[in-house]
């Protein structure tokens, strides 16, 4: 097997730099736990950006699930349908507002179908879409320009009609509404622009505005959903049921698949030939995706979310740790402010990679935390204890 070094080098030399790795190379997962090539262990609390958020690396009945399907069908073309797929979108539409499901693979494909979802259903004339400052939608054209611009210089001009308000600010909201807005995306939790919980007035503000308006209100779950906010999908934290909601990441159990779900009202909006995805819903990504959906059931892992994310607040903030501003979030879904004056976000990061704990920085200097859900208690501890010692060290 190849040493962690030349992997390192391989992908320096053979995979376009776009993402500004670390120089580490994984080999191995299982649970809450994965090892590079050269064999170091860590706990693994940003469960590989939220991929393998509900049940961690491997799990036994995903795999099985995987490797059954793979000794059956791979693929088929979408003109067809399969069981898998059908399995999933039951399991996503139960748990939440019914409706229908397109399938892909990304959280910004999702976000794009979206996009063209509220684009037609609006009908001519109206496609401004209203997002929020600290967004994050994906790195698509469509979902790029509905993110904040830091992300988009370089590659304008972006589609028109993004326009963006401030998190929380409904007035705002009523005053962004013209003739030719078409809907709102917003993030129930936002995730990249640092852990940001809104508050239900503001969810139901923004419900009322959509309805009073006649605008497709979608929520991007991509990183708050399945289960992780200790709900299986963060809008029911607060009372306001979007119409049209995606879901990535961790939906898939670590395999690639997303989905852009729509109410029963929009359901019909996409029709024959308007959109697509040749391997969207493929059957081993479906599979996988089933079984993790199930795991979340039968382990009640919503329940576990809710339970170990305000274990993981209250240690944390009973700690002493003078260097922390704010600890928010819901569930497992968790940021911690670091007072900028007192740490770097990205030095605790390093710092907890050194003696074996994962966890990730979003901006204004947040750390994020978001272990897989079926984590055991014991490996809350050491990795409360290694992340308590490293942020009071620094
Ligand atoms: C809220 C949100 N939406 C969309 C995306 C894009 O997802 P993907 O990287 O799967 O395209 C992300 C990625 O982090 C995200 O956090």
């Amino acid at each position: 097997m190849a040493s962690q070094a030349e992997i390192v080098e391989g992908t320096k030399a053979h995979i376009i730099e776009n993402y500004g790795r670390l120089p580490v190379a994984m080999a191995r997962g299982a649970g809450s736990r994965i090892w590079d090539a050269d064999g170091k262990e860590y706990l693994d609390f940003f469960a590989g950006f939220g991929g393998a958020g509900v049940a961690g690396h491997c799990h036994p009945k995903i795999v099985q699930a995987v490797k059954d399907q793979a000794e059956t069908l791979l693929c088929h073309g979408n003109l067809c349908t399969s069981a898998p797929q059908v399995e999933l979108a039951k399991a996503i539409t139960a748990h939440g507002f019914g409706g229908k499901v397109f399938f892909c693979h990304s959280g910004a494909e999702a976000n794009e179908a979206a996009i063209k979802l509220v684009r037609k259903a609006a009908g001519e004339g109206r496609y401004k879409i209203i997002s929020f400052e600290n967004c994050f939608h994906g790195r698509t054209m469509g979902g790029l320009s509905i993110t904040p611009k830091s992300f988009q210089a370089g590659f304008e001009p972006m589609l028109p009609g993004g326009v963006m308000v401030p998190y929380g600010d409904l007035a705002a909201v009523e005053a962004a509404i013209d003739a030719e807005t078409a809907g709102v995306f917003v993030e129930p939790i936002q995730g990249e622009g640092g852990m940001n919980v809104p508050t239900a007035d503001f969810m139901r503000g923004l419900r009322a505005i959509c309805d009073a308006n006649d605008l497709v209100l979608v929520a991007d779950e991509v990183w708050t959903a399945p289960a992780r906010t200790g709900k299986w999908y963060a809008y029911q934290h607060f009372g306001a049921q979007p119409d049209v909601m995606t879901l990535a990441k961790a939906l898939g159990g670590g395999a690639p698949v997303a989905a852009c779900v729509a109410s029963d009202k929009y359901a019909d909006v996409l029709t024959p030939g308007t959109h697509g995805c040749t391997m969207g819903g493929n059957p081993l990504c479906a599979a996988a995706a089933a079984a993790s959906m199930e795991l979340i059931e039968s382990e009640n892992l919503t329940d576990r979310a809710e339970e170990k994310g305000r274990w993981v607040t209250g240690t944390l903030a009973d700690a002493g740790i003078p260097c922390i501003n704010e600890i928010r979030g819901k569930g497992l879904m968790i940021g911690v402010a670091i007072d900028e004056s007192a740490a770097v976000a990205k030095d605790i990061m390093m710092a907890c990679m050194e003696h074996g704990l994962l966890v990730c920085i979003a901006k204004n200097n947040v750390l994020r935390l978001a272990p897989p859900l079926t984590t055991p208690d014991e490996d809350f501890e050491k990795a409360l204890q290694i992340l308590i010692r490293v942020m009071k060290e620094v």
